[in-house]
């Protein structure tokens, strides 16, 4: 009897251990069907297309229409001159609907906030931030006053963009206050002498060497060249106008060999599947 009791607690015993591997299994499989469908749906829509990131330098929205939808751009960025361009009233209202038109088609919306002293540029930032603190970039001109603002505005959780830079010198107040992206003007350096592209690869340098994590959003490009050469040279984040947008696109040789394949694909009767 005594052995027939042991018998039995051994199969228990082994039953019970037999369900554990079983629910084991089970658990493993369910975690790797889950990791490939998370692979499926991430590569289906992937969060950001490689490292490099392109903003669209407009407040037009005809031309938000016109070039967002070619799936190249992480955002669209403004100021206050481009408002003005477009004719869109720069007030905190009109910003929030135009973040809400940008933020449907991208990931980011950056615009300028304004003020005569740090605390009306904090505060007017704030306001337009609000809409969305995730994903509204607050630039703010990289002087002195705007500095305390910029401070202030990343004690808050705002994210900013320091801009109006002119000088290499300019990425070490960035990284200071640990702002996200600083905005040189590369067009506008050479315009006043200076070697835009020189400066941009410096403050690069400059960020890279102090292990900072401030992007170099190059701005004012005149044209795609400059910026496949400042890619070459390791800067990954700029903003250009639309013109510099379609230049991208401008390669006859690629139109020619498009329409050769158009004429092949239509010889081959693809119309007859239409
Ligand atoms: C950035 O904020 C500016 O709009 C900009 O890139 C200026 O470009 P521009 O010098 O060609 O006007």
């Amino acid at each position: 009897m005594a052995n027939q009791n042991v018998h039995l607690v051994r199969m228990v015993n082994m039953m019970v251990l037999d369900f554990h591997r079983r629910r084991g299994f089970t658990v493993v499989i369910i975690v790797l069907l889950c990791c490939c469908c998370t692979r499926r749906c991430i590569s289906f829509t992937p969060p950001h297309r490689g490292e490099c990131r392109f903003f669209l330098d407009t407040a037009d929205t005809d031309e938000w229409n016109s070039l967002l939808p070619l799936g190249i751009f992480h955002g669209v960025t403004t100021n206050p001159t481009l408002l003005e361009r477009a004719d869109e009233p720069c007030t905190v209202e009109n910003l929030h609907r135009l973040a809400d038109e940008a933020l449907m088609r991208t990931n980011e919306f950056m615009c300028q906030t304004w003020g005569s002293n740090p605390k009306e540029m904090y505060d007017n930032g704030m306001a337009i931030s609000r809409r969305d603190r995730e994903r509204i970039v607050i630039k703010v001109p990289v002087t002195a006053r705007g500095a305390e603002a910029a401070t202030m505005l990343v004690e808050s959780g705002v994210r900013v963009c320091l801009t109006a830079c002119y000088a290499s010198k300019q990425a070490l107040v960035a990284a200071s206050i640990g702002v996200e992206y600083i905005a040189p003007y590369l067009g506008r350096m050479n315009d006043n002498g200076k070697d835009g592209f020189d400066e941009c690869a410096r403050m690069q340098s400059i960020v890279d060497g102090l292990g900072s994590e401030t992007r170099i959003l190059v701005a004012s490009l005149r044209d795609a060249d400059t910026l496949a050469d400042l890619a070459a040279e390791g800067l990954d984040t700029y903003t250009f106008s639309p013109a510099v947008a379609r230049e991208l696109f401008d390669e006859p040789l690629t139109d020619d060999a498009a329409a050769q394949f158009e004429e092949a694909a239509a010889k081959g009767g693809t119309n007859s599947f239409a």
